[in-house]
């Protein structure tokens, strides 16, 4: 058996924006040096399907790496720094547990679908605003969406969504790892931080104020009943806010680039509900937004390689859906692909952390793909876009149309 450190492995510009714009073409090349690992300057990616699928199960050998992102990054003992150490995903096995306990009867498919006549609304609102432009910024449109049913969730007021949105968007960025974000991060930090007190004082002082159902009553019983310190209760309302913000977004405008060159599939979606999803599925395959960052816990052997203890891995769920060989075709995008069980995308991740978001983004994601075709008929791209950093939350950067608006 070979140590990792000893392997002459193929090295990924993963920081670079030729790297961002077409990890496929790059990856293709790593793969015949090595079938499912590479270096690059943050960290090795693990970027095989197979290999993602049983490493990142074993939950018992690896932790997650944020605390690894915070030093690379020079912002341990920053605001930031503190919360991303100590957010859900880092905490301590018990600790986490006790979190995740409470919340998952929270985030259950039924509650998801409860919620969609909450989120049917908000998306026909954002329609009525953006529908007659006849021309947008699909990405832009895209962003007020996740943020707008977070909002209505936690029963923060909608007026406040357009001064706070840029923060979410900055935010976003952090795990680029690129230092030179950081003075932007800290800002936009502060400035969501201040946000989830105020909303967490507020209702405290007016109980009366909030919905009984919504999550900051819950966040709030629960932390009063004991479970869960006042610390905790913003840095997890922070957490919602972030980890349901760009992953929705980036999803969402992703699957709309995909539909403009499939206009057939685009004008089904509009007509067919139950078809969203499927749409939805293939869609998380073909892309996802997620790198997902841990360390070895424990000196792990793995398919004739032995990887020491503290190595830094990335996962590579965003491409790992159009692995050549778990996927056969892999570029062909069919909404009604056969999948077994063993090959579905790994899009919300596995094991201990696997999304608990995953039901309610489904839902709204859908909400929306059934939407957005009836009111913006015969959508085109009408000038360029771009690519956010690889690292992670990947994804389109900008995606201009114009389309003829449909009256609700
Ligand atoms: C398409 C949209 C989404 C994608 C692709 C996605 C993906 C992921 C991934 C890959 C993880 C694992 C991260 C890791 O282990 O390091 C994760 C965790 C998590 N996500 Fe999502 N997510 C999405 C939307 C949401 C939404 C809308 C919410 C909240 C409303 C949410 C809440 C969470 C939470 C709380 C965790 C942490 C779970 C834990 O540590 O136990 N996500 N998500």
């Amino acid at each position: 058996m070979q140590t990792l450190t000893d392997l002459d492995l193929p090295h990924l510009p993963v920081e670079t924006p030729a790297f961002a714009e077409n990890p496929l073409r790059y990856l293709a090349e790593a793969r015949a040096k090595h079938p499912w690992i590479a270096s690059s300057s943050i960290g090795y990616l693990v970027h095989d399907y197979g290999a993602i699928r049983e490493l990142l199960g074993q939950d018992d050998k690896l932790r997650p790496a944020y605390d690894g992102i915070v030093e690379q990054l020079g912002a341990h003992g920053t605001p930031w720094g503190r919360f991303t150490e100590e957010q859900m995903i880092s905490l301590p096995v018990e600790q986490h547990r006790l979190l995740r306990d409470t919340f998952a009867a929270k985030f259950t498919p039924r509650y998801a679908n409860q919620m969609r006549p909450m989120m049917q609304g908000t998306i026909r609102r954002l329609l009525d605003e953006w529908a007659p432009k006849g021309r947008f910024d699909f990405e832009e449109f895209a962003s007020y969406f996740p943020i707008s049913n977070m909002f209505t969730l936690v029963g923060a007021p909608r007026e406040e969504i357009p001064s706070i949105r840029a923060s979410f968007e900055t935010l976003g960025l952090a795990f680029s790892m690129d230092k030179r974000r950081m003075p932007a991060i800290h800002e936009a930090f502060g400035r969501v931080e201040a946000l989830v007190q105020r909303l967490i004082a507020e209702r405290r002082a007016h109980p009366e104020s909030g919905n009984r159902d919504d999550l900051l009553h819950l966040l709030i019983q629960t932390s009063d009943e004991g479970g869960i310190a006042e610390r905790q209760l913003a840095d997890l309302l922070i957490f919602l806010f972030v980890a349901g913000y760009d992953t929705s977004k980036n999803v969402l405008t992703h699957t709309m680039y995909l539909l403009l060159q499939r206009p057939e599939i685009y004008e089904r979606c509009g007509q067919d509900h139950a078809y969203c999803g499927k749409v939805l599925e293939e869609a998380i395959r073909y892309y996802n937004p997620g790198q997902v960052p841990r360390f070895t816990s424990r000196d792990v052997a793995f398919r004739d390689v032995l990887i020491p203890r503290d190595t830094m891995l990335w996962f590579t769920l965003s491409i790992s859906g159009r692995d050549p060989i778990a996927f056969p075709d892999p570029e062909r995008f069919d909404p009604d692909r056969q999948i077994e069980p063993t090959r579905r995308h790994i899009a919300f991740s596995l094991g201990k952390h696997m999304c608990l978001g995953q039901f309610i983004a489904r839902a709204q994601l859908q909400e929306a793909l059934h939407q957005i075709p009836q009111r913006l008929r015969n959508p085109r791209l009408v000038g360029k876009f771009g690519w956010r950093p690889f690292p992670g939350i990947w994804g389109l950067h900008g995606l201009p149309i114009e389309f003829e608006p449909v009256e609700a």
